[in-house]
């Protein structure tokens, strides 16, 4: 599995992890099962969030991590209504006995709320401290957001900014983007794979059989073309899974990204970020 530097930490990781959001909707066993390949495969960074399923994710995360906790780069998020100085802290406790461990690899505000910011990244600073979380990070920020967030933690601290990216939604590429590349944030894309019919997609087809590749491989080495870009598409079927890690090693061509940009333009620029 292709890996690279997850922003400002020293940890090297799989251009492609795993998603979790909805899983409490599949049959467990398969979500475990599916993760558990992932990890086989190398996808060791897993992203919950204790949104999904009200907490129910995160103990099918748990179940699918116990006995490997040391291969993972878990993460996972504060609801923003949660996200106040005591409420991170009691979150994230939450989140740690839910993921049976004892500390996450990353933390992350998962949009921008109410509670002011500095309350979050002061609880986000004392549970590192602690040893309860690695690094932190934020999630749906648009660039003037990450300004304010990188002002308040100080050069070197959020780890990354997670943040709708697809062939059909490339709005942070406007802005969002190059601030990250510029502050040395990873940037992690979600919902790679929504927003585009893969059935009927003949580019997205036509580059695949040249690459002995599938459509959505296609899609997802698209937006991992960028040196600071992850993401995240979830699964719970082991076969997806498994299609979705090979999609690390596929290399597009100059000319397949040319067709690629013509056929899902950027679009122009909107103020905020797009966000589900
Ligand atoms: N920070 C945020 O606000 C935010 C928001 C949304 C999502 N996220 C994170 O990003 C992750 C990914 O986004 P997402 O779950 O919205 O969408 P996604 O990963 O783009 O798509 C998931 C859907 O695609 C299917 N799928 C995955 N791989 C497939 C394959 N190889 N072939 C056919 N179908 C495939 C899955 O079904 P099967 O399970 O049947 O394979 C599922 O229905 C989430 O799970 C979550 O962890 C974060």
């Amino acid at each position: 599995m292709l890996e690279r530097r997850f922003g400002p930490l020293e940890a090297r990781l799989p251009v492609i992890g795993q998603g979790t959001w909805k899983q409490e909707h599949d049959t467990r066993s398969d979500a475990v099962a599916a993760l558990r390949a992932g990890l086989d495969l190398g996808m060791r960074h897993i992203d919950t969030a204790e949104l999904y399923g009200s907490g129910r994710v995160e103990a099918i995360v748990g179940e699918a991590i116990a006995g490997r906790r040391h291969e993972v780069f878990l993460v996972s998020k504060v609801i923003p209504s949660n996200a106040s100085r005591r409420g991170t802290i009691t979150a994230c406790e939450r989140s740690l006995r839910a993921l049976g461990t004892d500390y996450l690899d990353c933390y992350l505000l998962h949009w921008p709320g109410s509670h002011p910011l500095e309350a979050t990244i002061s609880a986000f600073e004392e549970l590192q401290a602690a040893g309860k979380i690695r690094s932190y990070g934020v999630s749906n920020f648009d660039e003037d957001e990450l300004a304010l967030a990188v002002r308040l933690a100080g050069p070197g601290k959020i780890a990354c900014n997670q943040v709708l990216y697809n062939l059909g939604e490339r709005s942070i590429e406007h802005a969002v983007l190059p601030y990250c590349r510029q502050h040395g944030i990873a940037v992690v894309g979600y919902t790679p794979l929504e927003r585009t019919n893969f059935s009927r997609a003949p580019l997205l087809q036509a580059i695949a059989a040249r690459h002995g590749a599938t459509s959505r491989q296609v899609a997802l080495a698209f937006l991992t073309r960028h040196p600071e870009v992850f993401t995240i598409p979830k699964s719970s079927n082991p076969e997806h899974t498994a299609e979705n890690a090979a999609a690390a090693t596929l290399e597009l061509s100059s000319s397949d990204l040319a067709e690629l940009e013509r056929a899902y333009p950027l679009g122009r620029r909107r103020p905020g970020v797009p966000m589900i």
